[in-house]
């Protein structure tokens, strides 16, 4: 029970009684029934009663406090629940209050005449002929001339000014004749019916919204109206309990609850100081007389105002509830991942104007925040379409009638408050730019790890947003991605010469990198992976470390891209094992390969195959010599003990060779092939022994992979033949059931 009213009954004892008429006989006569007339007054203690005796009117105090009000309330209630009252703001302090007819107006004063209340009636009459005050059966308390019942004509209305209750027949919102605006507003607490936090009504910017407020800020949307319902309320759709419209006209834009669908039954709506409208019923013949609640307003954490932030969508089916809109991500991505959404979420790629191919359809949704709109109630949907194209700053359209598809909405700016609601949801429209799939130059795509893809990629984001610290030079910087049903893509910035392997296995451009060139993107790789493994907040190994993985910018510069199966590793951790195999054949090192193992390492391993096939021209894998079965790393190392290891040097670097850095960078590759992971040394040693022109370095051991394996070919068959290729057939996935 939200307050129960200490109504003091006329029960005048004898002795009183008399002094009751008394005092009325010297001043004016005291009433019983639903009506005063000019010659009338109430004071407090007596009350009017409507004829079908559901509502009084008269002075109560609520709960706890002394202070006397002028309110309604249920009379068949035994405990009473005002559901408006007259001077909430400025109480009466002592039993002495009167209401009565004045000038054409209902006047509140206390016993020293001073004015509590008066009603401000809009008609300016200035004599109190013919007027009465009658109390209806709606519980709505009206000033009117008394042979006229026209609604239209009522000098004043307690309906037009409502407290935190709605009643059936009352309308909330405005009347832009004559600035009427009816709102809901929360009583402070149990014991003061003053103005509270929360007002619930209609908002007039852009298409007209139900809201409800918290102070100046929205608390929650019930939203639009859509031909049916508000579209944040499916809930109130053909509800049991009242039927309710929705006016917009030039000069009304008001809600409307005609009366209840069963005349024996009391709903309200009410709004309480915690934020809650709470929509409900009680029956005239329950026993108990208990309000049954049919619904709340907000009803669940997902009519939060705006949650997910802008561009967000709330799903109460998922966990976490908030996501992103397609075509959008989170725009402070380690905030969003630990659940803090306020920053919401930002277009994946920057949409120039006329740029968007297509629209994306979002079935089932309750629409965004309408401040920022524009309606045409009579535009059909292609013409609303066609307007969205055509200008610039709209960023979304819908239909304005569920009912029949007519009208159009139009948003401009950010989306906000965007919530899942299934089949009671509408569908919104927004500009997406199709993902336009070329392969030969903005996009490159992979087969990921799913695994790796969940984890490793979100770290990556993390370590962006937060410390904008994965941005070297020498790593391709990551756009976005876009993760759709099977397919997994990274959208990274476009790097106009391709990449590396397109350079060094082609006969025709491979002169185009001579000595210095190569190695500068041998540097350039070697720090790449070094800030990857030592100087990121994660220690990351990149697990697929290619030729076809180092693009070249238009400097030919290398970046090295495709994190698609890196993994991040904690501070301390510096192995670990894994039953899916992932990474391309030539690059893996043999622990890896064999048992699973990965480490920092194992990219060491790759860099050194890298660097072999940089000098040489020459793949890995596939590579034939004077039909030995030895790979490209056996027919080094096996020269190099023989004391030439020029001859496989690739031809085409010619006469710009500096020897001695030549073979110093062999010598570094051979160090990081050597078969055991523990011989080879970490990038920062690599970087330090490519720098060095003095520094004498260890002998190298036995490389892995000095035979090749019989059955390669089985596993990969296009290397030997591919020039360049997208790297979705070069990245091998093999799982193994451990
Ligand atoms: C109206 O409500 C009363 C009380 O719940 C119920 O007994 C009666 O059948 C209802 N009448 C209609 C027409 O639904
Ligand atoms: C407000 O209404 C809600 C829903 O009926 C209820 O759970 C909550 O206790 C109410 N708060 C107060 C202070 O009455
Ligand atoms: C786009 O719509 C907005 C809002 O209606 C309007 O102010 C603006 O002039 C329109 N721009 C164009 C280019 O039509």
């Amino acid at each position: 029970m939200r307050n129960s009213v200490q109504k003091t009954r006329l029960l005048c004892s004898v002795f009183s009684l008399i002094l009751c008429t008394h005092v009325s006989f010297f001043f004016k006569f005291a009433i019983s029934g639903d009506t005063i007339t000019p010659t009338q007054f109430i004071s407090d203690g007596q009350t009017l009663i409507s004829s079908n005796n559901n509502f009084e009117l008269g002075f109560f105090s609520a709960n706890n406090s002394q202070n006397r009000y002028l309110g309604i309330w249920y009379k068949k209630i035994s405990t009473g629940t005002v559901v408006w009252v007259a001077n909430r703001d400025h109480p009466i302090t002592n039993k002495n209050g009167t209401l009565k007819i004045s000038e054409g107006n209902l006047v509140l004063s206390n016993q020293t005449q001073s004015i509590s209340w008066v009603s401000n009636s809009s008609n300016s009459v200035q004599t109190n002929q013919n007027l009465i005050a009658q109390l209806l059966d709606s519980g709505n308390f009206v000033l009117k001339f008394s042979n006229n019942d026209d609604p239209n004509e009522y000098l004043w209305q307690s309906f037009d000014f409502p407290t935190d209750t709605l009643l059936p027949g009352m309308k909330l919102g405005w009347n832009l004749k004559t600035g009427l605006n009816r709102v809901l507003c929360s009583w402070k607490s149990f014991d003061d019916p003053s103005q509270g936090d929360f007002k619930y009504g209609i908002d007039n910017q852009g298409y007209p919204q139900l809201v409800m407020w918290n102070r100046n800020q929205y608390h929650y949307r019930s939203g639009s109206w859509n031909g049916l319902r508000f579209t944040g309320t499916p809930q109130l759709n053909e509800n049991p309990v009242f039927e309710y419209t929705f006016v917009y006209k030039p000069n009304e834009a008001y809600y409307y609850t005609t009366w209840a669908r069963n005349n024996s039954v009391v709903t309200e709506l009410v709004v309480n100081n915690t934020g809650t409208g709470t929509v409900r019923r009680l029956t005239w013949n329950d026993k108990n007389k208990d309000w049954v609640t049919y619904t709340s307003l907000p009803l669940d954490i997902c009519d939060t105002f705006n949650l997910c932030g802008a561009h967000g969508s709330c799903n109460m089916d998922n966990s976490p509830v908030c996501q992103c809109l397609e075509g959008f991500v989170p725009k402070v991505a380690v905030n969003w991942n630990s659940m803090d959404w306020s920053n919401g979420c930002e277009r994946r790629s920057r949409l120039g104007c006329g740029e968007g191919e297509g629209f994306k359809r979002y079935a089932g949704v309750k629409l965004p925040d309408t401040r920022e709109s524009w309606v045409s109630l009579t535009m059909g949907s292609r013409e609303c379409e066609e307007l969205c194209l055509k200008n610039c700053s709209c960023s979304a359209y819908a239909s304005a009638n569920v009912v029949d598809g007519t009208g159009c909405l139009l948003w401009f700016g950010n989306l906000l408050d965007v919530r899942k609601l299934m089949d009671k949801g509408q569908d919104l429209l927004w500009f997406e730019k199709q993902e336009t799939f070329d392969t030969h130059s903005h996009w490159r795509a992979g087969v990921f790890d799913v695994i790796a893809l969940g984890t490793s990629l979100v770290h990556l984001q993390d370590e962006k947003a937060e410390e904008k610290r994965l941005q070297h030079r020498n790593l391709v910087k990551l756009l976005g991605c876009c993760i759709e049903r099977e397919e997994r893509m990274l959208v990274y910035e476009y790097m106009p010469n391709k990449s590396l392997d397109f350079f060094i296995f082609d006969e025709s451009r491979s002169p185009q990198l001579d000595w210095q060139k190569r190695k500068q993107i041998i540097d350039g790789i070697a720090r790449g992976i070094l800030y990857l493994h030592q100087d990121s907040r994660l220690r990351i190994v990149h697990r697929d470390l290619k030729a076809s993985n180092i693009l070249l910018d238009n400097e030919l510069n290398p970046k090295i891209s495709d994190f698609g199966l890196a993994r991040s590793f904690g501070g301390d951790e510096i192995e670990a094992n894994t039953s899916t195999i992932v990474g391309t054949y030539g690059y893996m090192s043999p622990e890896y390969t064999m048992d699973g193992l990965f480490s920092i390492k194992s990219d060491v391993f790759s860099f050194g195959v890298l660097v072999l096939e940089i000098v040489t021209g020459r793949k890995n894998r596939g590579f034939y010599y004077q039909n030995r079965l030895l790979n490209l790393l056996g027919h080094v190392w096996r020269l190099w003990n023989e004391g030439n290891p020029l001859e496989l040097v690739d031809a085409s670097i010619g006469n710009s060779c500096n020897v001695s850095e030549l073979l110093r960078c062999m010598h570094v590759g051979l160090l990081c092939v050597q078969q055991s992971a523990e011989d080879r040394p970490s990038m920062s040693f690599v970087v330090l022994m490519l720098g060095s022109e003095t520094m004498n370095l260890p002998p190298p051991r036995h490389p892995g992979y000095f035979l090749e394996l019989e059955n390669s070919n089985q596993t990969d068959s296009s290397s030997s033949n591919q020039e360049y290729q997208t790297a979705t057939d070069m990245t091998m996935t093999v799982s193994e059931s451990r």
